[in-house]
């Protein structure tokens, strides 16, 4: 069908916060992938790339990504794809030694990305080597998380991210270690979901109890030059619950961090998906890669400096602890937020203004899927088209 063709959906009314729809089509699903091409990915970090040959995978809207240490000692991005027929290159995360080897015919690549050896190479009519080396992808380091990107950026992870840049610098994420292996589950709803409920604090005082003793005081979400910032600072009031009462007693002072972050839980946000969560014994990152409409995978990992103090050691797990009673309550919360968008009675979502860090994701993505603006799914198989033409209205 062409554009000519393609009426746009009677009902025009167009709205700052995303329409059910969103959440439960499969063609916006396909048009999402667009997000996560254009805009960089975490994909892990530097303590998984030390020494030359170590690498890490990563996956996202169809894309396969692969980053190594090359004999200089330097990062290289690449496609994870072989140049002979498409096969995955390195899965997981790992080291190889001087040679990245396909799996499938043996086609072999320098860490450089160069072709290197092609088995029977005669039996190629015309084979010039040098014409398929990997296919590079962008990388860039910032704090020790990894970035890739499936496309050029316009801007650098560093610049996005300035704003925040002295604040995270005393934690010297770059020199710390995995506290244990990267998490990763498959979850039975859309992506944006868990990040409608992480970027708003509204809920933490009914929703997360523990979190509400722990810092409910001093909570407060704002975006900062584009960024969806959440920002707390633990309660001196001993909690009840036992967990955050030993977090707040046996919390040891951080030499390295500054007076006010010594109790500090931040968080920052990555548009589209990722999340750097601060606290004072350890960083994380989390973040969201749909599989589907209705499947997304939920990866993230902890990582903190070498500290052989046992209130550290302490510290760490009842934090994780706490965290983890929190994803308990939002998982209930998301579940049932998934399932609400399909009840015919579904509200027009009206939001606090301690809940503008969803509208802004909302808008972050209004604004570059316009169609994402509209109450009504377009007509099936007319999305794509429906979109093109709204964006192209909007330059
Ligand atoms: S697909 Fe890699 S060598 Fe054939
Ligand atoms: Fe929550």
């Amino acid at each position: 069908m062409s554009n000519d063709t393609i009426e746009p959906p009677t009902d025009q009314s167009q709205r700052n916060t995303l329409a059910p729809w969103t959440y439960l089509s499969t063609e916006f699903h396909e048009i999402e992938s667009e997000l996560f091409k254009s805009h960089w990915m975490l994909a892990g970090h530097i303590s998984s790339l030390r020494k030359s040959g170590d690498y890490i995978t990563f996956d996202a809207a169809g894309e396969r990504a692969l980053v190594i240490v090359d004999e200089q000692g330097d990062l290289r991005g690449f496609h994870n794809v072989c140049r002979h027929r498409g096969a995955r290159l390195l899965t997981e995360n790992g080291s190889c030694k001087n040679r990245i080897s396909c799996p499938f015919h043996g086609w072999s690549y320098g860490l450089d990305g160069a072709l290197l050896g092609v088995p029977l190479p005669d039996t190629f009519e015309s084979l010039n080597k040098a014409d398929y080396g990997l296919q590079p992808l962008p990388v860039e380091i910032w704090h020790g998380f990894v970035f890739v990107s499936f496309s050029v950026q316009p801007t650098t992870v560093a610049e996005q991210l300035q704003s925040v840049e002295a604040e995270v610098a005393p934690y010297n994420i770059e020199a710390m270690e995995p506290l244990a292996p990267a998490y990763e589950q498959t979850r039975p709803y859309n992506w944006k979901v868990i990040h409608d409920i992480d970027n708003e604090g509204y809920h933490v005082p009914i929703g997360h109890p523990s979190l509400q003793q722990l810092y409910g005081q001093s909570y407060s979400d704002r975006i900062e030059h584009g960024l969806p910032i959440s920002d707390a600072t633990i309660n001196e009031k001993p909690a009840r619950l036992w967990s955050v009462r030993n977090y707040q007693s046996l919390l040891p002072q951080f030499d390295h961090l500054p007076a006010h972050r010594q109790k500090s839980w931040w968080y920052i946000g990555i548009f589209p998906n990722a999340v750097i969560a601060l606290y004072p014994e350890m960083v994380e990152y989390y973040m969201t890669i749909p599989v589907s409409v209705n499947e997304t995978r939920y990866r993230g990992q902890q990582f903190g400096l070498a500290d052989s103090r046992r209130e550290t050691a302490a510290a760490r797990y009842l934090s994780s602890r706490i965290n983890g009673i929190t994803e308990v309550e939002d998982e209930s919360f998301v579940r049932d937020m998934q399932e609400g968008m399909r009840s015919s009675v579904f509200p027009e979502p009206l939001l606090s203004s301690t809940e503008a860090g969803v509208q802004y994701f909302h808008q972050k993505i209004q604004s570059q899927l316009p169609v994402a603006r509209l109450r009504q799914e377009p007509a099936a198989g007319t999305l794509r088209e429906v979109n093109a033409r709204l964006q192209s209205a909007q330059v």
